[in-house]
């Protein structure tokens, strides 16, 4: 049984998520997770959409130590490897921040399916997770972030301003954009 310490910030979204990945399913998919923790939402897409043995996720955390609640709970690299555990061979754990591990994966040209922008919760940090993570993906693959109306500490910027700066900037599809749950999904055109 998966051990998870931290509230649930999977169960609300899987709704979207489902129709967001809904064409990935049974095949051989690429996707990126920024931001893993205990592993609940990484447990979530290895089950409903990774499913196929060809799959790969990559996990992207420092486990540092640092949630973006102020709390860390225990062991939780230890818990997101037990949790991770019956799936470990579709899992690429990269203990590293997203700034120095997503562009090493951009210069070997890695092309991935879809992106979850669960990191850091600041905005300059969002904006730099979400550009990096687009460069990655391929065209017709979709990116989300969470967590548009979340507050921090005071004088930290939150992740809202970052996602409406990426959906001016970004060259997404408009037909295909959606904002549901408090995260907002882009879709790269497809070439
Ligand atoms: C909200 S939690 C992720 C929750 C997880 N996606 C879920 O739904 O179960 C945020 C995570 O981002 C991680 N994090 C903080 N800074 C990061 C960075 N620069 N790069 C990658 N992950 C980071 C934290 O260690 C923490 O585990």
């Amino acid at each position: 049984m998966p051990t998870f310490l931290y509230d649930d910030w999977t169960s609300c979204h899987t709704r979207n998520w489902r129709r967001w990945l809904a064409d990935l399913v049974d095949r051989p998919v690429i996707g990126v997770e920024v931001g893993a923790l205990e592993g609940r939402s990484s447990v979530w897409f290895l089950e409903n959409v990774l499913n196929h043995p060809g799959s790969r996720l990559y996990c992207i955390d420092p486990w540092g130590g640092s949630c973006y609640s102020g709390e860390w709970r225990g062991d939780v690299e230890g818990r997101f490897d037990s949790n991770i555990a019956p799936y470990r061979n579709r899992v690429i754990k990269l203990k590293a921040q997203s700034f120095s591990i997503l562009p090493r994966l951009i210069c070997d040209k890695l092309r991935v399916d879809f992106c979850y922008v669960d990191g850091l919760h600041e905005g300059w940090a969002v904006l730099m997770d979400a550009l990096d993570c687009w460069r990655l993906l391929r065209p017709g693959g979709c990116m989300f972030l969470d967590d548009y109306k979340w507050i921090g500490p005071k004088g930290t910027i939150s992740p809202g301003p970052a996602m409406d700066a990426l959906k001016l900037i970004l060259p997404h599809d408009p037909e295909r954009f959606d904002f549901a749950e408090d995260q907002m999904c882009f879709f790269k055109p497809k070439e």
